[in-house]
């Protein structure tokens, strides 16, 4: 087709994609090349800005390794991650959900750990924390034989894979759900941290004066047959940057309850206080059981 005029252009791709088989490649495409051309037209892109944009999106695939993800960062600072999640899950967007993004930290293989033990695997400076939680389905019945993996930030903010000072996999395990639904571990108090901004992300956020942050949390993705895999955060509720969470990820759901206690008493016999509990409840919906791709190795 000869195009008369800017406006042909649209149309003129969209046909010359619609032998595609797979119809969902069709839409999928075709509903990208109507918003990518909007948004051209919108903003009346000059050649400089586009230039300039297809630099940013070069720059993001050479920042990204195999213990860095700058994609899923880019994803998640435009709040697009939790757009994904909130629309897929909670009934299709419709309620409430226990779901959160998933980030670039998670790693397969988290070293399977008893219910009760420790995720710290190397000496890790800070206050105690002994989390409880339970599993139940949509009608309130516990669910076993949940495989939950567990991942956070040292108190000094950083993931193992971050942190030449921590061993291989500290903070990260995997648990198994009793015939109660439950699980606990021992670890440290999660502190906030700022996401990495070594690459074109952390310019963007400079140049928009965005602060890095993320709220303290801990990470959890629950595994079951049967279940939707439940991918999540509980956030501390005190932290002073729940609301400006720099990837957008904090719903009411998830904001836990840690609570500080000044004593020694069991289980923390031996522990310096102060202490921190966490009990947390999680609801799996039904659906399909499916592992995200580890956005690191
Ligand atoms: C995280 O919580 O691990 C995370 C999420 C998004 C960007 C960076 C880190
Ligand atoms: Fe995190």
């Amino acid at each position: 087709m000869i195009i008369e005029n800017q406006q042909m252009v649209t149309g003129a791709v969209i046909d010359a994609m619609s032998n595609a088989e797979n119809p969902r490649l069709r839409e999928i495409m075709a509903a990208l090349v109507r918003h990518a051309h909007a948004f051209a037209r919108e903003v009346k892109l000059t050649e400089e800005e586009f230039e300039q944009g297809l630099a940013f999106l070069n720059a993001i695939g050479q920042a990204t390794n195999d213990s860095h993800n700058e994609a899923v960062l880019f994803s998640d600072v435009l709040g697009f991650s939790t757009l994904v999640c909130l629309l897929n899950n909670g009934n299709a967007g419709a309620t409430e959900t226990a779901a959160a993004l998933l980030g670039p930290f998670w790693r397969m293989n988290s070293p399977a750990t008893a219910n009760g033990g420790s995720i710290l695997r190397s000496p890790t400076p800070g206050p105690a924390l002994f989390v409880n939680c339970r599993i139940v389905d949509v009608d309130g019945a516990p669910i076993a034989g949940v495989e939950v993996d567990v991942w956070q930030a040292s108190p000094v903010g950083l993931y193992e894979n971050q942190d030449d000072d921590q061993a291989d996999m500290n903070l990260r395990g995997k648990f198994r759900t009793d015939s109660e639904g439950r699980f606990s571990f021992r670890s440290v108090r999660p502190a906030g941290y700022p996401v990495p901004t070594h690459g074109p992300v952390g310019d963007l956020l400079r140049a928009q004066h965005r602060h890095p942050y993320r709220p303290a949390h801990l990470h959890f993705l629950g595994f079951k047959q049967g279940y939707k895999t439940l991918i999540t955060q509980v956030f501390v509720a005190e932290d002073d940057r729940l609301q400006t969470d720099v990837v957008f990820g904090v719903t009411r759901h998830l904001i836990g309850t840690y609570v500080r206690h000044e004593d020694g008493a069991p289980p923390a016999e031996g522990v310096s206080p102060p202490r921190y509990t966490l009990d947390y409840g999680f609801v799996m919906e039904p659906g399909e059981a499916k592992l995200p791709v580890p956005p690191i190795k």
